[in-house]
């Protein structure tokens, strides 16, 4: 089997990191181009030079390092992979996988990826064993990291058991393998078609200095926006206020307030062939708002609010209605309220997630989301966003071409 891939190698400090110098030297033999990040403790127990020599690039440890931004930064290194793996990965790497730490370059790289990921653990059996340790496995596990090993077997440290990382020769054929059953990138299936997406949060001012708004990234309707375009469609993104770039070639209107974007999707919606209201519209808004600097006068004080336009209702009530899907975050009972709004807001189409929990959702960079139409549903399981929203477009484009909906009819 060939790897021609990039893949990233990242070692923490355990005894194991040894056999991944060799692991190095299999990946490039099957044609993989490998770059190194090495962790403060895994260069005691291997020399850096080791793995430059091996990889035939220089090897990277360093977060705050200017140099080093300046030749391949942090971001620009983790969108260079095709594959991230972990080899060994410790025990203290994996707690501070699951827990979303990000105080060196490894770790960083780790949040900042959005390719697969994969760890090999190494390390004593009893601390593989330990609770918290399969917590924090079980936990990365969710969040879509494959783990190959540990084995069984004698220890570095002279006990018996599972900790052994696995031999890089295993480890090399389970990523070709993986990399083989990697599902080819979706072919355009929205050719010609304008989709109009909406995306982040709003803002509803108060006076001229505060407003109400949500956590809401826009992460995920920006990823959509992508996907749609790499499938072939025509996008314009309505985007409320975000910390995000303007994808190139998609035309974004940015908007504040929830009028706003009802007035920016309004005036579009009836020559798009798809509308997806990603947007976490706030659905009050205060119902005067002060022209001066509201004062601090009395121990508690009351805003009236007013319940703003219904967008997505009313992109799906239009004469001339494009396909259109809403989204719904649900604390609890998540199917019966997305079905609810499905039909009552007469949608084509709902994805809900779950939120308030420990995972996925709001400013986040995975989700997972539970798909639903008429007499039917699919579940979209937890990964990050750019492939949740490839996944979802391609279901998109499939109900689009479904005989029911295909235009005219
Ligand atoms: O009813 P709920 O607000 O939970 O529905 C969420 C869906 O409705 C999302 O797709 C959101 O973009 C859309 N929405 C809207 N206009 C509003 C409130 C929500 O388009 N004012």
């Amino acid at each position: 089997m060939t790897i021609n891939k990039h893949i990233l190698l990242g070692v923490s400090g355990g005894i194991a990191a040894y056999k991944s110098a060799e692991l190095v030297r299999l990946l490039r033999k099957q044609g993989a181009e490998v770059r190194v990040v090495m962790t403060q403790s895994a260069m005691q127990f291997i020399s850096p030079l080791t793995f430059q020599s091996l990889s035939g690039n220089p090897v990277h440890s360093e977060l705050l390092d200017a140099d080093a931004e300046n030749a391949m930064g942090h971001i620009s290194l983790a969108r260079w992979a095709d594959l991230l793996i972990i080899a060994p990965a410790t025990a203290n790497l994996i707690a501070k996988l699951s827990h979303g730490l990000a105080d060196d370059l490894l770790s960083t790289l780790y949040l900042a990826a959005t390719c697969p990921v994969y760890v090999a653990p190494a390390m004593n059996q009893a601390m593989w064993n330990k609770a918290v340790t399969q917590e924090n496995i079980e936990k990365i596990r969710r969040h879509s990291v494959r783990v190959i090993g540990p084995e069984q077997g004698d220890q570095a440290c002279g006990e018996t058991g599972f900790g052994r990382m696995s031999e890089p020769t295993g480890i090399c054929s389970f990523l070709a393998q993986a990399l083989e059953d990697q599902t080819p990138a979706a072919a355009p299936c929205l050719h010609g078609l304008k989709v109009l997406i909406s995306a982040g949060p709003t803002r509803e001012p108060l006076d001229p200095v505060r407003y109400i708004t949500n956590r809401s990234s826009g992460k995920m309707g920006y990823a959509l926006a992508k996907a749609a375009l790499n499938a072939g469609a025509e996008v314009t993104l309505v985007s409320g206020p975000v910390a995000l770039a303007a994808p190139a070639n998609i035309e974004v209107v940015n908007v504040e307030t929830a009028a706003q974007m009802h007035e920016a999707v309004m005036s579009r919606a009836p020559d798009h062939a798809i509308y997806i209201g990603a947007a976490a519209v706030a659905d009050y808004s205060p119902a005067i708002m002060q022209p001066e600097k509201i004062k601090k006068q009395d121990e508690q004080t009351t805003i009236i609010l007013q319940k703003t336009k219904d967008i997505l209702a009313e992109v799906a009530r239009l004469d001339k209605r494009p396909f259109t899907v809403g989204f719904a975050a649900e604390t609890h009972n998540l199917e019966a309220y997305a079905r609810d709004k499905l039909a009552r807001k007469k949608l084509d189409m709902i994805a809900a997630n779950w939120v308030g929990r420990e995972l996925g959702g709001f400013d986040s960079e995975q989700n997972a989301l539970h798909v639903f139409w008429e007499n039917g549903g699919e579940t979209l399981e937890m990964t990050d966003k750019t492939r949740l929203a490839e996944q979802l477009i391609s279901l998109i484009a499939g109900r689009i071409n479904t005989p029911l909906n295909k235009k005219g009819e």
